[in-house]
């Protein structure tokens, strides 16, 4: 299948390499060109290790691209995942600009049904925000395209890749108007998909965020944030 990634940072890679590896080609786009250009001559922003084995050997198979250009990532992708980040605003809550700005990309240059999968860690009730912002770029292009938004969001270990290819930790569902998107959705990424509504993960990776907060003192300090819906 092929696979769009919107973001190439610690997630959006790891989500890109190991997509790949499960056998999808995959289009990892983002807006810093010297991030993209590091990556096409095969130096990685971030340490994980095996990521780097992972992205140069599939990169070097023609089997992963990076690239700044969003209008063919999107055209390129069936299902695209957005693992832009959420940075924390003034008031603590996630600032989702971010997240935005990649649904209304992919409105504005979608071609065909498309599967929008959200990784960044969210608010309950940002997918209808994402729905509402690819519908309205579609509209501005008077384009009458079906799509669906899922929630795919995940309790990934830093220094593991491999936690995002084994799906134990994963909650999917989702929304939109396009055809029930799990059995694809799990085909491209063998998540452990549940059927139902597109809030319902939130609050699960919520509530296992806050687990870890509560067992590891110190967790991603100064990151993690248990009380507001949806931050890791
Ligand atoms: N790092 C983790 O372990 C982890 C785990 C679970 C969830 N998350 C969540 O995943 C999201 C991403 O986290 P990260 O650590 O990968 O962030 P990051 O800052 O390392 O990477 C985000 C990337 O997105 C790019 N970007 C921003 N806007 C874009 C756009 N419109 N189009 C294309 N690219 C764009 C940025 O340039 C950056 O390279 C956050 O919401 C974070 O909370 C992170």
């Amino acid at each position: 299948m092929k696979v769009c990634v919107f973001g190439a940072g610690y997630v959006g890679l790891v989500t890109a390499a190991c997509m790949v590896e499960m056998g999808n080609s995959v289009f990892c786009v983002d807006i810093d060109a010297a991030r993209i250009a590091g990556l096409q001559s095969g130096h990685l922003p971030i340490h994980e290790p095996g990521l780097a084995e992972m992205v140069l050997r599939n990169a070097q198979a023609n089997r992963l691209h990076f690239t700044t250009d969003a209008a063919s990532a999107v055209v390129y992708g069936t299902i695209v995942f957005t693992a832009v980040g959420t940075p924390a605003a003034q008031d603590g809550s996630a600032d989702l600009a971010h997240v935005l700005a990649a649904a209304a990309t992919i409105g504005g240059h979608m071609l065909e049904c498309k599967f929008i999968v959200n990784k960044s860690t969210v608010p309950v009730g940002t997918a209808e925000r994402v729905r509402l912002a690819a519908a309205d770029a579609l509209r501005r292009r008077t384009a009458l395209l079906p799509f669906a938004v899922v929630s795919n969001l995940e309790f990934l270990k830093e220094a593991r890749p491999s936690s995002s290819r084994r799906g134990r930790r994963c909650a999917a569902g989702r929304d939109g108007v396009a055809p029930v998107p799990q059995p694809r959705l799990r085909a491209a990424a063998q998540v452990d998909a549940h059927a139902g509504a597109v809030r319902r993960p939130q609050p699960v990776r919520a509530a296992g965020g806050g687990y870890v907060g509560v067992r590891v003192p110190g967790h991603r300090a100064g990151q993690h944030r248990p009380v507001a819906c949806g931050r890791r």
